[in-house]
Order: C-alpha cells, then sequence, then structure tokens
C-alpha cells in the first residue's frame, strides 16, 4: 500500500500557479493547508479538493505582509510533523519603476517576495532538516535572468528567490531535503492579467506549468525552467557563474585597478 505523503502547505493558494499546486498535491495524495487572504477563494477550492480528491483540507486566512499574519503560518510549519511540502507561491508583481517611487508599493511586494518567502523556507528548512527529511518548492521567475525598467524590484526579488534556493539547497540537501526553484515565463494567471496583450507564444497555462514544474520536481531538480529546451543552456550558466568563485574574492585589485 502506498504511503501518505503527508500535507502540503502552498502559500498563494488562492490563485493562479498556487491553485493549481494544490489540485496536483491533491490528487498526488497530499492533505493541504491552502494559505491566502481571500477566504472565499480558499473555501471554494477546500470544498472542490475534498469532494473531488478526497483531501483533508485546512485554511489559513491570513495576510503575510502582515507579522502576525506571517507568523501564524510559520508556528503552523513549526509545529505540525505531518506537514512535509512547502509550497512557497504567494508573490505579487508591483512598484513599477524604481524611478517612479513607489516606495509603498515596493515594501509590501518585497515583503511578500522576499521576506515572507524567506521566513518560511527558514522555519520548513529548520523542521525538515532536522527530521532529514521534506521539501521546500521557491516560486522564482524567468525575471530572474531579465533587466527590466518597468519591473526592476520584482525581478530582483526573483533574482534573489534563486540565489536564496541555491544556497538553501547547499545547506539542507546533505540533510535529507529537497529544495527546488521553479522559474517560470509569463504563465496564464490573474497577476498578468491572464496573458492580455502578450503574444500568446510566450504565455503558458498554468496547468502545463506546473505539470512541468512537479515533473522537474520528481526528477529532482534544483532550477526548473519550464519551458527551456535546451537545459544545457542553464547548465553552462550556471558552471560558468561558479567559475567565477576563485577569482572574485582577492587580496589584491586586479592588474586594470592598480595605480600606474
Ligand atoms: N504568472 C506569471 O506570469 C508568473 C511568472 C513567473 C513567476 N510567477 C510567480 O508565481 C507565483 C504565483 O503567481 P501567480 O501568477 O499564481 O499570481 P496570482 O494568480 O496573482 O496569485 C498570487 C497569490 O499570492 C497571494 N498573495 C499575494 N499577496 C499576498 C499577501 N499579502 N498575503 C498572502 N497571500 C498573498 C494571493 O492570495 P490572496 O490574494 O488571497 O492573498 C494569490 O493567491 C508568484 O510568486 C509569482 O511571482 C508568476
Amino acid at each position: 500500500m502506498a504511503t501518505h505523503p503527508g500535507i502540503a502547505l502552498v502559500t498563494g493558494a488562492s490563485s493562479g500557479i498556487g491553485e493549481i499546486y494544490a489540485d496536483r498535491l491533491a490528487r498526488r495524495g497530499y492533505d493541504l493547508v491552502l494559505v491566502g487572504r481571500n477566504a472565499d477563494k480558499l473555501q471554494e477550492l477546500a470544498a472542490s479538493l475534498t469532494t473531488t480528491h478526497g483531501s483533508k483540507v485546512e485554511r489559513i486566512v491570513a495576510d503575510l505582509g502582515e507579522p502576525g499574519g506571517l507568523a501564524r503560518v510559520e508556528r503552523r510549519l513549526e509545529t505540525d510533523p505531518a506537514i512535509t511540502l512547502l509550497i512557497n507561491s504567494a508573490g505579487l508583481i508591483g512598484g513599477g519603476p524604481l524611478s517612479a517611487g513607489q516606495l509603498d508599493d515596493l515594501t509590501s511586494m518585497l515583503n511578500i517576495n522576499v521576506v515572507a518567502l524567506t521566513r518560511l523556507a527558514a522555519v520548513a528548512a529548520r523542521v525538515f532538516a532536522a527530521r532529514g527529511n521534506g521539501a521546500i518548492v521557491n516560486l522564482a521567475s524567468a525575471m530572474a535572468f531579465i533587466d527590466t525598467p518597468a519591473a526592476a524590484a520584482y525581478a530582483a526579488s526573483k533574482a534573489y528567490v534563486l540565489n536564496l534556493t541555491l544556497s538553501l539547497d547547499l545547506d539542507v540537501k546533505p540533510r535529507g531535503v529537497q529544495v527546488q526553484a521553479v522559474l517560470p515565463g509569463y504563465t496564464r494567471t490573474p497577476m498578468i492579467s491572464d496573458g492580455a496583450g502578450l503574444p500568446a507564444e510566450i504565455v503558458m497555462d498554468a496547468d502545463a506549468m506546473v505539470d512541468a514544474a512537479l515533473a522537474g520536481f520528481d526528477a529532482g531538480e534544483l532550477v526548473t525552467i519550464p519551458s527551456l529546451e535546451q537545459v544545457a543552456a542553464y547548465d553552462d550558466w550556471a558552471e560558468r557563474r561558479v567559475a567565477l568563485r576563485p577569482h572574485i574574492s582577492l587580496s589584491q585589485p586586479a592588474s586594470r585597478y592598480r595605480a600606474a
């Protein structure tokens, strides 16, 4: 008889990518803790997952940008040994160009994309590593590789998630915890008005994106870029990045910077 995979805690479960993850994980036999602010959407999804897949579903209605809300989710992760998987999908795009100076919007975005994601990953890393199993999936974005004045802080937040996940893997993989960064390109969800106005050939359906990400997860990939056909292109980038390491912290400046 198949063993029960445990409980998956999914942030951003009320919409888009997180909602599809919840469905796919329920199909795989996980019970769920769904996190989001939209209580009605969470309730609707929970009812549908229970009816369709027979899953046990708990909801946490919480604003992850607010310390009390985030603390409630952290506590749940910390205290429930049945939670074996964290899907960090909550995220938002906003703030516009830095030169537009929308400081409050930028801060709200960073509080979700960076602070909440990091704190939840850190709690999961600690409790999963102590148990010697579990998995953490962080939603980054292909924007991690893109310079864009229109969404500078969003793109930077996703580069942060990629970098964080690479280091987290070094931290916890030896203790039995699987880690994955998922880097979708444009994905048809409310975040990008379901792709309205974008050429269809650069927008993926959320179902296809999540199925690909889960295939990457099953294959044990640390970084999954769902639309990237030539995986060697990413491997090259990763290798070149690592190859810089012996050269970027030395006692002397490079010769071109030395006074004549
Ligand atoms: N769609 C894309 O093109 C795309 C591409 C690459 C990466 N991504 C990443 O994929 C992840 C999911 O995006 P999506 O496309 O599924 O977006 P979405 O449909 O807009 O969903 C965003 C989710 O984040 C939650 N969220 C936002 N602010 C929150 C807050 N303050 N507290 C708690 N939850 C909050 C929302 O829940 P409530 O509104 O209920 O709070 C919602 O469930 C994000 O990290 C995004 O950056 C998306």
